[in-house]
């Protein structure tokens, strides 16, 4: 059987996870962008997903104060519905709490079921909106919120 690992990012990543951004986003990070978050940027978390040694999934979380802004979740096209994107939120999730980083926070689509239902599943509630966020098609993003006393780290 194949198994997942689910580890930190390093440099060795960067390029399969600006690969990865391309086939996920409509405005993917550049390599120069992922390799600053992930060798430089110190408040900075980024986890990757392997497969036999393939990438398929990335996460990432910014540390502000006693805040956990997570920036993305991404998982490969040909490996979703398998629990990536969730074991990747487990680990990244306990690693804020386990930095005493209870409360995290991230923006998402409204029309992104597929991620909705994953965050929602963490206990992540809908605490507001920013009007026009995307540039690609002008939808709003969804402010939504996690707060750690909520029992819900294991997702389910
Ligand atoms: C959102 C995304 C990360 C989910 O990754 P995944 O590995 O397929 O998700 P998982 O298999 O771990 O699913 C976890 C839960 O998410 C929800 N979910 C995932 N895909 C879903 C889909 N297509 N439709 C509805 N719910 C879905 C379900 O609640 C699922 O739990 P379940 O399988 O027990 O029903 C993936 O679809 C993706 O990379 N999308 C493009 C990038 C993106 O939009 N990222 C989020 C930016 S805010």
């Amino acid at each position: 059987m194949n198994e997942m690992i689910v580890r930190r990012a390093e440099e060795r990543d960067v390029k399969a996870m600006a690969y990865l951004d391309t086939l996920c986003f409509a405005a993917p990070w550049s390599e120069t962008s992922f390799r600053q978050e992930v060798t430089a940027n110190n408040l900075a978390l980024y986890l990757v997903s392997e497969i036999d040694g393939a990438l398929t999934g990335y996460a990432g979380v910014w540390a502000i104060v006693d805040e956990g802004h997570i920036t993305n979740v991404a998982v490969h096209p040909d490996c979703r519905r398998q629990g990536i994107a969730r074991a990747l939120m487990q680990v990244l999730i306990r690693s804020c709490e386990e930095a005493g980083i209870l409360r995290q926070t991230l923006e998402v689509r409204p029309s992104n079921e597929a991620a909705l239902r994953l965050y929602k599943s963490f206990g992540f509630r809908e605490a507001g909106r920013r009007k026009g966020y995307y540039e690609d098609n002008g939808e709003d993003a969804l402010i939504m919120w996690r707060d750690g006393e909520n029992p819900e780290t294991g997702g389910q």
